[in-house]
This record gives structure tokens, C-alpha cells and sequence, in this order.
């Protein structure tokens, strides 16, 4: 297209400098009419139908392929809820903030948002896709490196729109296939640790689940294996027990107007103790 719009750029430029300069022998209104329809009206048709013919040949192809894996991103204010919907009975897993892709493979990325406008991108990998309330958008992407990469919200979305990000990790593909089968597995909670005991107690789990430990809170993000996550509050700080803990005292001073309260009131060792249990929550853990 580049070299074609070249070509056409360079005659153009030939044909009204021609005319400028008074080139052209014996000018008529004939002539005039020939290039009009000519070059006005015939040759774009037939270039545009033509490159419009060759574009529809390269659109991916949306037949829903049932091999393909699924992944449900929902932009919510101001972090990413995420659930894999794996083909054949491939166990589904809701999760929050962190996007695994397996390399090479094909995944049908289906966008979608609670309030307001997000905008899903993650550069390395593809293009972006606005996330509208109210309406069902797809993506096609095909990672084809394994690696970390930076996913961003690219659409002005509110207060702490630019404190939303989150990690794109694209493994090889039989590691994804594990990684989701090990994710999807119940986090085990023998005995019932200190810190979880105090995560209930002070009515975390009223937005947060824990799978396997408490189901319930659906209004904030998926907490199961929180330990494996890169980073706290949707890609603004790393996942260490410090940040773990600023955050739970007082989430609005990380990211202002985030719906997660402060939590000043509760004692400094307890925040210690829900903030090291959730970050004991790893597919590690014994
Ligand atoms: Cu979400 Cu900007």
C-alpha cells in the first residue's frame, strides 16, 4: 500500500505541476473530462474494490473455534478482573491483575467493562481494543515469546486510570497448561493460619475470595494465589509484604479514589499477619 500510494502521490504531483506550468499541448475539455473520469472516478474504484477484496482476505478468522482458549478480561475501576475459559472441559479460573498467554497459540482475548471506557493493550503482543460497558469485544492474540510483558490501560478511565496495569506472562505452551491446572486447584488451608483467620474477622472476604478458603466477595479482585503475583494494586507497586501492608492500611494514598478503603483501623500486627498470609498464597505452599 505504501508503495503503491507512492506511485500515485508521484503522478499526481506530475500531473498538477504539469498543469501549473502549462504543459499539457492543446488542453480541451475532452481532455480534461478523460482524466477526470479517468483518474477521478475509475482507477480509485477499481484500486479501492481491489485493496478492500485483499484487506477482507487478511481479517483473522472469527469462527469460534472451539480449541481455541478463552480469556475474559473485565475492566473495573481501576484494575483488571480475569477468568480463562480453557477448551474442552478445561477448568475455569477466575483470577485478577496478571494475564497468562501460552506462546504460539491463539487466544481469543473477550473484553468487556463494569462503569466505564478501558482500554485493553499490551504493546509487545498486539494492537488495543477499547472495553465498553454494555458491549462484548474480541481480540485475537498470538504471543509467540515467552516472557513477562507490560499490559496498560489505554483509556482515559478515571482518577487512577494511569495506576492500571498488569503483567502479560506468556509461557511455553505445555507451562500454561500446568501453571492452569495447578491455579485451579484449591488453595489448601491446613491449619487455618493466623493471617487467614483475621482476613475473615475483619470482613476482607465481603469483596475478596480466596478459592478453596472463602468464596464469597466477587466485588474486588480474585485474592486465590495472591503470592504469585508480581505486583499489588493492579502493576503500581511490587508484591512484597511491605506494600502488601501499605496497602491494606490505607489502599485511597497508593491509588487515589480506589473503591478499597482505608483500613487504619485495624491493628498493625493484624494487617502483618493478613498481609503475610496472603502473600504465603502460592502454588508453591505446602
Ligand atoms: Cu482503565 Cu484507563
Amino acid at each position: 500500500m505504501c508503495a503503491g500510494a507512492v506511485v500515485i502521490w508521484m503522478i499526481v504531483m506530475g500531473a498538477a505541476v504539469a498543469a501549473v506550468m502549462n504543459w499539457i499541448p492543446n488542453p480541451t475539455s475532452r481532455k480534461a473530462n478523460t482524466l477526470i473520469i479517468g483518474g477521478g472516478v475509475a482507477f480509485p474504484t477499481v484500486t479501492l474494490a481491489a485493496l478492500l477484496a485483499f484487506g477482507l482476505g487478511l481479517l483473522p478468522n472469527w469462527s469460534d473455534d472451539p480449541a481455541r482458549l478463552k480469556v475474559h478480561v473485565h475492566g473495573e475501576q481501576w484494575w483488571w478482573r480475569v477468568e480463562y475459559d480453557p477448551p474442552d472441559d478445561g477448568p475455569n479460573v477466575v483470577s485478577a491483575n496478571e494475564l497468562h498467554l501460552p506462546a504460539g497459540q491463539e487466544v481469543e482475548i473477550i473484553l468487556t467493562a463494569a462503569e466505564v471506557i478501558h482500554s485493553f493493550w499490551v504493546p509487545s503482543i498486539g494492537g488495543k481494543m477499547d472495553m465498553i460497558p454494555g458491549r462484548t469485544n474480541r481480540l485475537l492474540l498470538e504471543p509467540t515469546k515467552p516472557g513477562i510483558y507490560r499490559g496498560v490501560c489505554a483509556e482515559y478511565c478515571g482518577t487512577s486510570h494511569a495506576r492500571m496495569a498488569f503483567a502479560a506472562v506468556v509461557h511455553e505452551p505445555d507451562d500454561f497448561d500446568a501453571w492452569l491446572n495447578s491455579v485451579a486447584a484449591p488453595v489448601p488451608e491446613q491449619p487455618v493460619p493466623e493471617g487467614a483467620t483475621l482476613f475473615l474477622a475483619n470482613g476482607c472476604a465481603a469483596c475478596h475470595q480466596v478459592r478453596g478458603f472463602v468464596e464469597r466477595g466477587s466485588v474486588g479482585p480474585d485474592l486465590s494465589h495472591f503470592g504469585d503475583r508480581r505486583t499489588v494494586g493492579a502493576g503500581i507497586v511490587p508484591n512484597t509484604q511491605e506494600n502488601r501492608v501499605r496497602w491494606i492500611a490505607n489502599a485511597p494514598a497508593m491509588k487515589p479514589a480506589a473503591k478499597m478503603p482505608a483500613y487504619a483501623m485495624i491493628p498493625e500486627h493484624e494487617i502483618a499477619a493478613i498481609a503475610e498470609w496472603l502473600g504465603s498464597l502460592t502454588l508453591d505452599a505446602p
